[in-house]
């Protein structure tokens, strides 16, 4: 299943380690190719003699090697491999990760890379439920990264409760969904992410508040289960995922025109990028100066043409499942269930985006999944969890 994938191991000092062993010799079973690096830490509960006889490679160790270097640098190392996996990912390390630490090997591989990272997070049940855990969680989620486990059970601290590194097994198989296999695969999947910038001269623009996290970690979570992912993202705060073929645009003419050329192959269509809904029609092409007389430029307006009823409402080309999201601020169900009919989309994702519910721009969403004969309603939630459950949702649909 894994024949010839190459497999960056990153291995995290946590009592966990010693299933990080198995861990290589299964992966090596499927035919992987596993490169260890070990932490300082993990070198304090497994030897990197024993890492590298399993692997039967060179490990890697948090040592500044100038041989090591010599034979193949920190950016080469992270780069050469298919897919980064984090086993055991300890508090430490994912709190590294969130806040973009490079200040010893592993943190400076996973800075450098651009390929997929899988992290198995492992620590004291406390360490996990902690408020500065689950923050750095949802920023990893929302960066693309993949996450597996952990399970709930008993401890080797003693305690009972979530924090256990998930199973070899468990790990083996989100590595083979991370590498394509998952139930999306095969199917391609078109989403747009981010808000639009509509110029008013060279130097100023309209925009929103919409940062692309959702899109971002939607994008994720659809790539996770196997989908082929065309991504097109206005100018977004956060960045787009690794493994996802990216179209930039800066406006809403340009993100239709991206999405006009990708979507006749497309099995499903996900937009959930704040599009600007008018441009403005008299924008200079040169910077627009004050003339002193203290009155303002009179900017005008045009409607730009709206991209999801575009295509929910082809006729040819259309893809099976076409999903909106509709930003509300009042009346969430009515407003949405009516837009979801006035346009032509098979769902609408709805969510308040009140001010006080901090979702625009923040880490968490509540939404209303809308279908032609159901409102259903989901917990508010990290937006790496709702991206999850709605790939889930996509990849049931696309099954029929
Ligand atoms: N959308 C789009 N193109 C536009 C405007 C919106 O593709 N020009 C999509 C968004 O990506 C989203 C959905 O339409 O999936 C709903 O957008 P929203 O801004 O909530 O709705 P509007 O159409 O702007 O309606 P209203 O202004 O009445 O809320």
């Amino acid at each position: 299943m894994l024949a010839n994938k190459r497999i960056l191991l990153i291995i995290g000092g946590g009592i966990a380690a010693f299933k990080s062993l198995d861990l290589i010799r299964r992966l090596r079973e499927q035919g992987a190719c596993v490169t260890p690096v070990l932490t300082k830490a993990a070198e304090e509960f497994v030897t990197p003699l024993s890492a590298s006889a399993l692997a039967a490679q060179k490990v890697y160790r948090d040592l500044f090697d100038l041989t090591d270097e010599a034979e193949m640098g920190h950016i080469e190392l992270s780069r050469a491999a298919d897919l980064v996996v984090v086993a055991p990912a300890t508090a430490d390390l994912m709190a590294k990760m969130a806040q973009g630490h490079a200040n010893d090997l592993a943190s400076t591989l996973l800075m450098a890379t651009d390929k997929r990272v899988l992290i198995a997070p492992a620590m004291n049940v406390r360490m996990w439920e902690h408020a500065a855990t689950q923050r750095n969680l949802a920023i990893l989620q929302g960066d693309g990264i993949s996450v597996v486990g952990p399970d709930e059970g008993d401890m080797a601290c003693g305690e009972f409760g979530p924090g256990r590194m998930s199973e070899v097994p468990e790990i083996v198989a989100a590595v083979g969904a991370a590498l394509g296999g998952g139930p999306l695969q095969g199917k391609h999947v078109l989403v747009t992410s981010g808000p639009t910038h509509e110029p008013i001269d060279p130097v100023r623009y309209i925009a929103n508040r919409s940062s692309g996290a959702q899109g971002t970690a939607l994008a994720a979570a659809l790539r996770d289960l196997g989908a082929r992912v065309t991504f097109i993202t206005g100018p977004a705060s956060v960045p787009p995922p690794a493994g996802v073929g990216v179209v930039r645009v800066e406006t809403a003419a340009e993100m239709a025109a991206a999405v006009d050329t990708a979507v006749a192959s497309a099995d499903a269509a996900v937009f959930a990028a704040a599009v600007a809904d008018w441009r403005v029609e008299n924008a200079s092409g040169s910077k627009m100066k004050k003339d002193g007389s203290g009155n303002a430029p009179a900017l005008e307006f045009a409607e730009n043409p709206d991209i999801l009823a575009t295509v929910a409402q082809r006729t040819a080309g259309r893809p099976r499942l076409v999903v909106g999201f509709a930003a509300e601020t009042d009346d969430v169900v009515a407003n949405a269930t009516a837009k979801r009919a006035r346009k032509g989309c098979d769902w609408i994702v709805a969510n308040d985006v009140s001010p006080e519910t901090g979702i625009m721009g923040g880490s968490e969403n509540r939404v209303v999944l809308i279908s032609q004969d159901a409102a259903e309603e989901w917990p508010r939630l990290p937006k790496g969890e709702v991206a999850r459950r709605l790939a889930q949702r996509i990849a049931e649909a696309l099954a029929d």
